[in-house]
């Protein structure tokens, strides 16, 4: 049977990419019907939807007397329900329940199998309203895909942007849309995240730093999120945004991500710890610029001074139940090194990566080997969001039995 989506389509300029949205999942194998809001049809014709579905794309309630009840009909046919693009009113209107159109009545029919793909100015998206609004759809259950960043049909930059195609077809097909909020499997979870590199200050100009772009460790509190926890991410320096529905906590060097990791890990089920943390601090970190004549000496020669290990010193506190992730980032002997550090470092599990030119840091994606004391899983390489899901997927039934 082919997977039935119900695509609601709302008004605004990136409706048209629901046309995009519609080919890809008939690509993908999908049967697909259209439903719009009146403000929809102004930017794409339901001629168009129609053409393309192969079906009528309705927009009204009482249009069609062959089908007196279509918002049950549709809600009943279809195996998810994917708003996309969904603006600021439609997100507003299914978080209260409001349902006075068809496409507001279908969210309401079909509530347990709904995704949204918001796509709005910045500034509505950043509005407490909307981030209510969209906070109450993820607490229910409903799957958020979340905007990208950039430049703005309206001139503005920033979030906002209706999220690539493939990523939201992607989202709308996978199975579990269906699994109801308490069935996720880390519903009424906290898991704690670290990502990012840490920065130790020489100077005010000055720092020892690394690569690291945090996408793992953001990759990993998103699953997190989407698999139903409440997430903390504390995270050092990176160019990412805040992901929405996940609490974060800025930090710069390691010391600053200990105390905030410490603040934090008493109360989560499970801790990972993504970041690549400055191993060594400058011992003295000058209130002023060094200057190359006067403290050459001291810029010449750096002494260095070894930093907590945020990972080592948590785990050795782990309360029974709570479950460990550290990662161990490898030039070579990866599992061997990755067996060292889950016994020395006294975590659970390990997600060893080899680094190195073009390997790890910076990345998109990542092959990884999952050490424990089961043994260990070889991962392909993968985007780093399949893979941070892989590992949760790992850590949960690890959870389970610990
Ligand atoms: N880690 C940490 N605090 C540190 C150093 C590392 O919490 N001061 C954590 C990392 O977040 C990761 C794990 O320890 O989960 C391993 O980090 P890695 O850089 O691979 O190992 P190191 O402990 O730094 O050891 P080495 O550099 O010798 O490989």
């Amino acid at each position: 049977m082919p997977r039935k989506i119900l695509l609601g389509v709302s008004g605004c300029i990136a409706a048209y990419k629901a046309c995009e949205m519609l080919r890809e999942m008939q690509r993908r194998g999908c049967d697909v019907e259209v439903v719009m809001t009146a403000n929809a049809t102004r930017f794409v014709s339901p001629h168009t939807f129609s053409a393309l579905s192969g079906r009528p794309a309705l927009v009204d309630n009482f249009a069609d007397g062959a089908d007196p009840i279509p918002h049950i009909r549709m809600a009943e046919e279809c195996d998810a329900f994917l708003v996309a693009p969904c603006t600021a009113n439609v997100a507003a209107k299914i978080a209260a329940g409001i349902a006075d159109d068809l496409l507001t009545t279908c969210a309401l029919a079909a509530h347990d199998r709904l995704l949204v793909a918001p796509a709005m100015n910045v500034h509505m998206y950043e509005s407490p309203a909307t981030r209510q609004n969209l906070d109450a759809l993820r607490a229910r259950g409903v799957r958020v895909i979340e905007p990208g960043s950039g430049y703005l049909a309206c001139g503005d930059t920033g979030k906002g942007r209706l999220a690539d195609v493939s990523d939201i077809v992607s989202a709308a097909l996978d199975p579990a849309v269906e699994a109801p909020l308490e069935r996720l499997p880390l519903a009424g979870r906290k898991v704690m995240v670290t990502a990012g590199p840490t920065v130790e200050w020489l100077d005010p100009v000055r720092y020892v730093s690394n690569p690291s772009s945090g996408k793992m460790g953001f990759a990993v509190a998103k699953a997190a999120r989407d698999a139903g926890a409440d997430v903390t991410l504390v995270s050092g320096p990176v160019s990412l945004d805040d992901p929405d529905g996940v609490k974060v906590v800025r930090v710069n060097t390691a010391s600053e991500m200990l105390e905030a990791c410490e603040e934090h890990f008493d109360g989560c089920d499970i801790a990972v710890f993504a970041a690549a943390v400055s191993d060594y601090r400058p011992r003295m970190r000058s209130e002023r610029k060094l200057k190359k004549g006067v403290d050459g000496e001291s810029l010449a020669c750096i002494e260095m001074v070894e930093n907590p290990d945020i990972l080592a010193t948590l785990a050795s506190r782990k309360a029974p139940g709570q479950f460990v992730v550290g990662f161990a980032a490898e030039t070579d002997h990866v599992v061997e090194h990755a067996r060292e550090k889950l016994q020395s470092k006294g975590a659970d599990m390990v997600v060893a990566n080899q680094v190195g030119e073009h390997k790890g840091f910076r990345e998109d994606g990542n092959a990884a080997f999952l050490v424990s004391d089961r043994g260990s899983l070889e991962l392909p390489y993968m985007p780093k969001d399949e893979l941070a899901a892989k590992i949760l997927e790992v850590a949960c039934d690890n959870f389970k039995v610990c």
